[in-house]
């Protein structure tokens, strides 16, 4: 059974395939830690032109994701799993951290209880965290499309087109801290953000000596207790 299950309804999963298909987000899924499965947005669509959006009530440009067709899409996955959450990307959201991504993380692999980031939740331990992730696109959704949302969620403050480059964000920064995911296990601890008082020290490889440019004696030393305070006074 994997930890975690992302279901991200959207209109555009060709941009999202290609990433979650390589590196190790493929890995994830090759060794079952996690799973990835979409739904597309437009077969919920109204009438014959599978319409989801519309005009905004009170005039303004652009175009608004309509609530039929976003709540059909949600309830049908929530039918499969009533306790999928469901997060939404929006520049209105909470800006994204380290430590919102290593929260979930520890709720899938059961290191966290759920109620701590949602009071009203529980977790079934038989079943992987599943997040359900809606992509929005065009000027934006209806209001009432909050009803259904769990978290709104920024990736940074600037305006993108569409809700998949911050889904593939929230996934990757998620997946990346669930044991077995990354080569060593330790990479994911001692990097930059894993605290926010703890920021990377500088790090090199071979050659020891490129156009001038020296590898600190002491990180060739050898002497991992000099290496230790080297690396804790050159912490940015
Ligand atoms: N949708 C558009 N811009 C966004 C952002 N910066 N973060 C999350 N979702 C968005």
């Amino acid at each position: 059974m994997p930890k975690i299950k992302f279901t991200i309804i959207t209109l555009f999963k060709e941009t999202l395939e290609p990433y979650l298909n390589a590196s190790m987000m493929w890995k994830a899924k090759e060794n079952g830690i996690a799973e990835f499965n979409f739904v597309d947005l437009r077969n919920f669509g109204l009438g014959p032109h599978k319409k989801v959006d519309d005009t905004i009530y009170g005039g303004g440009d652009g175009m608004l994701l309509m609530c039929e067709p976003v709540f059909n899409a949600i309830e049908s996955v929530k039918k499969e799993d009533e306790d999928a959450l469901v997060y939404l990307p929006t520049p209105a959201g909470k800006i994204w951290e380290q430590k919102d991504a290593k929260a979930l993380a520890d709720v899938a692999t059961g290191d966290r209880d759920i109620s701590e980031l949602f009071e009203n939740k529980t977790k079934n331990p038989r079943k992987p965290l599943h997040i359900i992730i809606l992509c929005p696109h065009y000027e934006g959704y209806d209001e009432r499309i909050l009803t259904l949302v769990d978290r709104k969620f920024c990736i940074g403050k600037y305006v993108l087109t569409g809700g998949e480059l911050p889904a593939l964000i929230l996934i990757d920064s998620i997946v990346r801290l669930i044991p077995g995911v990354l080569g060593g296990e330790m990479s994911a601890e001692i990097e930059s953000f894993s605290d926010e008082d703890n920021i990377e020290f500088p790090q090199y490889t071979k050659p020891a000596d490129f156009r001038g440019m020296k590898v600190p004696d002491v990180l060739l030393s050898g002497n991992h207790g000099e290496i230790d305070k080297w690396r804790e006074s050159h912490s940015k």
